[in-house]
């Protein structure tokens, strides 16, 4: 496939600035498009696919910030740049609070901005088409929601250590709440008021780290034109979020080690050694004895993360909340697509239930969001709920056929017949769930249960199964 030409959104309402970057960014390749105010701006992104927006801060209708947060609300992902004017560090941190990518200070230069869309548009490609992180939002709220023992205690260790300077470690899966976790750790603090600021080391391509979390000196490598500080010296007074920790390269791990041991560093390029108060929360899903084990993360490093270790249950973990979450995200939902959605069906609740959810409170809230938005009911039954969900309740749950046990106790057929036919249920249990679980893909199927493709077609045949998606136990 060839690679589509990426889209930029270039919004401000200076004529000359739209006409120099938009004539500069088609020259590198990207589709532009430009609007004259924030308001213009939003319409654009409604009918267009965009991949990138640079705006202007100051603009009259809509301005820069305000276009900002609507943009992240409808998709979180976007990565968006923002032109200050002012350059004051203040109004830098505010937009990276509020999920900017990035800002460059006016009078800027061209490089500079070629520089950084360059980068926002690789870290996107990065992060992949998983468009489902926190929005703005959700942010604002940082309510954890759940009263099952494993949250009671994360409630208690927060409480604990939300207003101190301790460094926290969250572990546990994807999709368990890390970030929302550091979030509210910060919000509980007296450092609220000043920066949270996040870092994703996983996003940002390898070379630029250091840079980044250190910030730079003007002409310390090609393009930087003029100095800039890093997240270290943005989130000062506050509390600086490493999230994927595991990933950061292990070269960089020395240096940050010393960041935090001695609260002191150097911009790239600089001389002068910078001191900062930070509050350091990082965050990972990889299990970093193991790393250590294998030599990709320094063991000095990690104690100095783990004073406080939190790890996050899976939501399978604590089914018992998965009730109360619904509500929660029903009740968001509802808000956010204008819906009045009352309630679960009981048999959808006992489906939510079952379910494994490998992905966390996030896929819970994926699958939530997308049955409100199809429901035209007043209560979410079963069926609107995704097929790979209700296909699979538990094996204890499939019903015995009781007939069958009762007509074998009453003397018709013998043993033999009634264990034949209970075999062969069994199979074509077994046969329609491995064609459901791969989305009816026989040649899959028949990998998942290791007999071959030939074999895996006489069976269905012999079982009468044909369609698989309309074949359900009964
Ligand atoms: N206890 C909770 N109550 C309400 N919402 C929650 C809870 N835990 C997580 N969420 C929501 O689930 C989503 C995923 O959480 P979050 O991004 O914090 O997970 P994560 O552990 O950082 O995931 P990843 O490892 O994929 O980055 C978010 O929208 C968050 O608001
Ligand atoms: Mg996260």
């Amino acid at each position: 496939m060839l690679p589509e030409k990426k889209q930029v959104l270039i919004v401000d309402d200076e004529p000359n600035l739209r006409k120099i970057l938009s004539a500069q960014l088609s020259r590198d390749g990207y589709d532009v498009l430009t609007a004259e105010d924030g308001e213009r701006g939003l319409m654009q992104l409604r009918e267009h696919h965009i991949d990138l927006v640079i705006t202007d801060l100051k603009m009259p209708k809509v301005d820069g910030m305000t276009l900002l947060k609507k943009a992240l609300e409808e998709e979180p992902e976007l990565p968006v740049v923002l032109i200050t004017a002012h350059g004051t560090i203040d109004t830098a941190v505010e937009a990276l609070k509020s999920g900017a990518f990035d800002f460059v200070t006016k009078p800027f230069d061209k490089d500079e901005v070629r520089q950084i869309v360059a980068k926002a548009l690789k870290t996107r490609e990065l992060r992949g088409t998983d468009a489902t992180s926190t929005s703005a939002a959700d942010g604002a709220r940082f309510g954890i929601i759940g009263t099952s023992p494993g949250i009671l205690d994360l409630y208690a260790i927060l409480e604990r250590v939300a207003d101190t300077p301790t460094t926290v470690l969250i572990t546990g899966e994807s999709g368990t709440g890390k970030e929302l976790v550091a979030r509210a750790l910060h919000e509980h603090s007296s450092r609220k008021d000043k920066p949270f600021i996040k870092v994703n080391c996983a996003a940002i391509p390898k070379e630029l780290i250091e840079s980044e979390l250190f910030g730079y000196e003007r002409g310390a490598f090609t393009g930087a034109v003029t100095s800039k500080p890093g997240r270290f010296e943005l989130a000062n007074g506050g509390t600086l979020f490493l999230d994927e920790i595991g990933e950061i390269p292990i070269e960089m791990q020395v240096k940050l080690l010393r960041a935090l041991q001695e609260s002191e560093f150097e911009r790239v390029g600089g001389i002068k050694t910078i001191r900062v108060d930070v509050r350091l929360v990082a965050a990972t899903n990889r299990d970093l004895k193991r790393l250590i084990a294998n030599g990709s993360f320094r063991e000095d490093l990690f104690y100095r993360l783990n004073v406080v270790p939190i790890r996050l249950p899976a939501l399978r973990e604590r089914t018992s909340d998965i009730p109360l979450l619904v509500g929660h995200f029903l009740t968001k939902f509802n808000e956010r697509l204008r819906k009045r959605v009352e309630g679960v069906e009981q048999d959808a609740m006992d489906v939510l239930v079952q379910y494994a959810w490998p992905g966390n409170i996030r896929e819970l809230e994926n699958v939530i969001e997308r049955a409100v938005l199809f429901c035209d009911t007043q209560r979410i039954r079963s069926t609107d709920l995704p097929l790979e969900i209700r296909g699979m309740p538990a094996l204890a749950n499939v019903p015995l056929p009781q007939a069958d046990l009762q007509a074998a106790l009453a003397g018709e057929g013998g043993l033999k017949e009634h264990v034949k036919v209970a075999m062969s249920r069994l199979e074509k249990e077994l046969v329609s769930r491995a064609l459901q679980q791969t989305g009816g893909n026989v040649t899959h199927a028949a990998r998942l249960l290791k007999i071959s493709r030939k074999g895996l077609q006489l069976k269905m045949k012999e079982l009468g199964l044909r369609e698989p998606s309309t074949d359900k136990p009964d």
